[in-house]
């Protein structure tokens, strides 16, 4: 039985960490969560994982491959895991973490769950360059931001974080299914020049934050290790926008998972 004190964060960022974010779109810090809080949290996330949590009603599916059923998965992911795991709330990390997302975004952010993204070893695939926003309702704009956490080491051969320092300023760059193939739930930008990128690997205990612009991608698990990170997200309120963007990436899509979804709701659109 794990019961951390969640009276209080026991992590600040110092006022430097907080102008290296804003200057260039993401951050990396040692420790957000105590080793004793890694161990505990890893075992609900591989339990998640092994009981195929949300699977039915499309929260659970492969990210990076085309998801049909009785195919091993390449790049699992689950939605919104706190719903299947209440108790990932009351954890040290949400406690550091919604602190730091006010440290960056002011008291009126919002803080909350986000996804699992699982690399298994050897074989879990690379999550190619992309900016989130692009997932996202294209009629909003966004202030906000992803903290990625990984619950062992992450370092560049099983699969840690990439990022291109000062991205966050660019607009949302076209992107497509990896390959071009609308099967697949994961998008790959098109045109981006990654050249100036940083790898960003963590202990055990630690997390990176970026902006929903920040390109980033992920390398393949190369390692005999899995590699599992937590995804949590804080933002202020999305705002309508004024034009009419359209992101032709997310209509082009007809994957498995969104099928399971639609199915589980009982509707037929
Ligand atoms: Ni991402």
């Amino acid at each position: 039985m794990y019961t951390p004190d969640v009276s209080q964060p026991t992590v600040s960022l110092t006022p430097e960490q907080v102008a290296f974010y804003h200057e260039n779109g993401y951050l990396s810090i040692p420790n957000i969560m105590p080793l004793d809080e890694v161990a505990w949290m890893r075992d609900v996330y591989d339990r998640l994982f092994a009981e195929q949590a949300g699977r039915a009603v499309g929260d659970q599916f492969d990210l990076a491959g085309t998801d049909e059923e009785g195919q091993a998965a390449v790049l699992p992911q689950i939605l919104g895991p706190a719903k299947y795991a209440p108790e990932l709330r009351d954890s040290k990390l949400w406690v550091n973490a919604a602190h730091i997302v006010h440290q960056l975004l002011g008291q009126d952010a919002l803080f909350g769950d986000g996804h699992m993204i699982f690399k298994p070893a050897r074989t879990g695939a690379e999550t190619p360059w992309h900016q989130d926003e692009a997932y996202w309702d294209p009629t909003l704009d966004y202030t906000s931001l992803s903290v990625w956490v990984p619950l062992q080491e992450a370092t560049v051969e099983n699969g840690c974080m990439w990022f291109v320092p000062g991205s966050h300023h660019l607009e949302v760059l076209p992107h497509q299914s990896i390959g071009g193939d609308v099967r697949i739930h994961a998008l790959e930008v098109l045109g981006a020049d990654i050249g100036s990128a940083v790898a960003c690997p963590l202990p055990a205990g630690g997390a990176t934050f970026h902006g929903s612009r920040t390109l980033h991608a992920t390398g393949p698990n190369r390692s005999d290790v899995p590699r599992r990170a937590y995804i949590l997200s804080g933002g202020l309120p999305a705002v309508p926008r004024p034009d009419d963007r359209r992101f032709q990436w997310n209509e082009a899509k007809q994957t498995a998972r969104e099928a399971r979804a639609k199915a589980s709701r009982g509707s037929s659109d």
